[in-house]
């Protein structure tokens, strides 16, 4: 049974994998054994390719702004030749986020918010879909929240972003699910990377309140979704298509 998580042979695209959760992802899919591509906007990604790939399967990084979809296309063609032309697996991870009052959120973070948030897994999932197409298999893994299933404050283009994402999850997997390709999610709760470490400044009274309501008692940390990254991306999967997998230490429950 345990052959039916390895990820041998397997051709993966992680996008925002230069750090952060997604960096996380990247590492386990590569310890399952896939070769892998690191896409992101931040020059880092050269550095964290080169530290996965040390050892194992070859890890490749291509440097792209994910809300430029001229640019994201570029970026998945780039991708697919390093994969020598097959991928099995599409992360869509890149995201950001932006805390202010709704009356105050200012139109151009919106903009960006959605353009990376959502636009982009959509774009990555089209393109990278039509491969995945062609082979009659994939598996695409998108990145959503416990903000696509609540809106929270101070972060309503976030939350529409998120809410989108597990749409497009089902929307996607509605269309391909017959055709091998299988489109979900993962909803990580509250993690500490960088994306949430201004949380405690801006909206001191919210941190707490979260903090008090995990069931397991801590925040997530990256290594917490490893196993479930490995698991929707193997064979032990093939049935499953179109859910949302929380990964929030209870939270959602409560
Ligand atoms: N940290 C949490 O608590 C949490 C909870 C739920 C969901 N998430 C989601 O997990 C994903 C990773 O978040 P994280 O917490 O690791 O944040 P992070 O800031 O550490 O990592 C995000 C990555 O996305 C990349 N990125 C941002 N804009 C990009 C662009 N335009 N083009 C290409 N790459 C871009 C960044 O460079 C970075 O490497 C995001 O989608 C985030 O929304 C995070």
């Amino acid at each position: 049974m345990i052959s039916k998580f390895s990820l041998e042979h397997k051709t993966a695209i992680v996008t925002g994998g230069a750090k952060g959760l997604c960096y996380s992802m990247a590492e386990a899919l590569h310890e399952a054994g896939a070769v892998v591509v690191l896409v992101d906007v931040l020059d880092l990604v050269e550095e964290s390719a080169a530290r996965l790939g040390a050892c194992g399967a070859p890890v490749y990084a291509v440097k792209a702004d994910l809300s430029d979809t001229a640019r994201l296309r570029e970026a998945c063609g780039e991708s697919v030749a390093l994969l020598g032309g097959r991928v099995d697996i599409l992360l869509n991870g890149a995201g950001i986020q932006y805390r202010c009052p709704a009356e105050d959120f200012p139109e151009d973070r919106w903009r960006r918010i959605l353009d990376i948030n959502l636009s982009a897994v959509f774009f990555m999932s089209q393109e990278i879909g039509k491969q995945m197409l062609k082979q009659g298999r994939g598996k695409i893994i998108n990145v959503a929240s416990m903000t696509s299933f609540m809106a929270s404050v101070m972060i309503p283009a976030y939350a529409a972003s998120k809410a989108g994402v597990a749409q497009i999850t089902k929307a996607l997997s509605n269309e391909w699910a017959g055709k091998g390709i299988c489109v979900n999610a993962i909803a990580p709760g509250y993690m500490n990377t960088e994306l949430t470490r201004d949380m405690k400044l801006v909206n001191p009274t919210q941190y707490e309140e979260i903090s008090g309501r995990i069931p397991m008692g801590r925040w997530g940390e990256p290594e917490d979704l490893k196993g479930v990254v490995v698991f929707l991306a193997s064979e032990a999967s093939d049935y499953i298509s179109g859910i949302v997998v929380p990964v929030d230490g209870g939270y959602l429950g409560k």
